[in-house]
C-alpha cells in the first residue's frame, strides 16, 4: 500500500519525504486555508519536495470553472492530482481531464455507487472518507471494503483506492488488510506507526546489556 501524506504543510512534507517512505501527498481547500500561503506556490513546492503525485483540489463546482482551474493546477508540474468533487460536473471534468493525460483524484465519495461511477469516468484515484463517515454513525471502513470488491469484479477499473480522511493507526492497518491501494494520512499519524512501547522497552535492554560487553562495532 502506498502512503500519502494529508497536510499542505511544505516544511512537514518535506521531513517525511527524508524518511523515503512517502508516495505521494493530498491537500484540499481547508488544508490549504490553514498553511496561510499562495496555493500555487504551494502545490509547486510539493511537487519539487515528493515524486509522486500530489493532490491538488479545484474551487469551481461548474464544469467550465473545474476544467480551467484543473487545467491551470496540472500545468504546474507534471506529478499534480487534479482533485475534483464527487458531483456530475466533477465526473466530466474528470473523464475530459483525464483525457488530456493529467492524474484526477475524485474526492468526498460516501458510497459504492460514487465509486463506480468515478471509475467509469476514468478516475486515477477515489477517495473514500472513512473518518467522515464514522462520524456520522457509518463505518466508513465498510465502504473502502464494498470499493475494493466492486473494482475486482471489473477488472477494466483502473481506478486506485486511496483510503482518506484518515484518523488513527488502526484505519492504515484495516486500509491496508482489505488492499486500499493508498491511504493518504495525516502526519502525526503516519508518524505514530512507528510507535511502540516493547520496541522502545527492547531496545533500551538491549543497550544496556550492549554497553555490559564494553565493546565498539565501529
Ligand atoms: C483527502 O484527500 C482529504 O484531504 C482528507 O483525507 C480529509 O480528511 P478529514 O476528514 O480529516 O478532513
Amino acid at each position: 500500500m502506498k502512503f500519502f501524506v494529508d497536510t499542505a504543510d511544505v516544511t512537514e512534507i518535506k521531513e517525511l519525504a527524508a524518511t523515503g517512505l512517502l508516495d505521494g501527498v493530498t491537500t484540499n481547500p481547508s488544508l490549504v486555508a490553514k498553511a496561510k500561503r499562495d496555493f500555487r506556490e504551494i502545490i509547486a513546492e510539493i511537487c519539487a519536495a515528493v515524486p509522486g503525485p500530489v493532490s491538488a483540489e479545484v474551487a469551481a463546482t461548474d464544469l467550465d470553472g473545474m476544467l480551467k482551474e484543473g487545467r491551470t493546477l496540472a500545468r504546474i508540474a507534471k506529478n499534480v492530482a487534479v482533485k475534483v468533487p464527487l458531483t456530475w460536473d466533477g465526473l466530466k471534468a474528470c473523464r475530459a481531464l483525464t483525457g488530456e493525460g493529467a492524474m484526477v483524484n475524485v474526492t468526498l465519495c460516501f458510497s459504492a455507487n460514487q465509486a463506480l461511477l468515478a471509475a467509469k469516468a476514468g478516475a486515477t484515484f477515489i477517495s473514500p472518507f472513512v473518518g467522515r463517515l464514522d462520524d456520522s454513525g457509518a463505518d466508513g471502513m465498510e465502504l473502502v471494503r464494498e470499493i475494493r470488491t466492486i473494482y475486482d469484479n471489473f477488472p477494466e477499473l483502473k481506478t486506485q483506492i486511496l483510503a482518506a480522511s484518515i484518523r488513527n493507526v488502526l484505519h492504515v492497518k484495516q486500509a491496508a488488510m482489505i488492499g486500499a491501494d493508498v491511504a493518504t494520512v495525516p502526519p502525526a499519524v503516519l508518524r505514530a506507526l512507528v510507535s511502540h512501547p516493547l520496541t522502545d522497552k527492547g531496545l533500551e535492554l538491549f543497550l544496556a546489556d550492549w554497553r555490559k560487553t564494553g565493546q565498539r562495532i565501529v
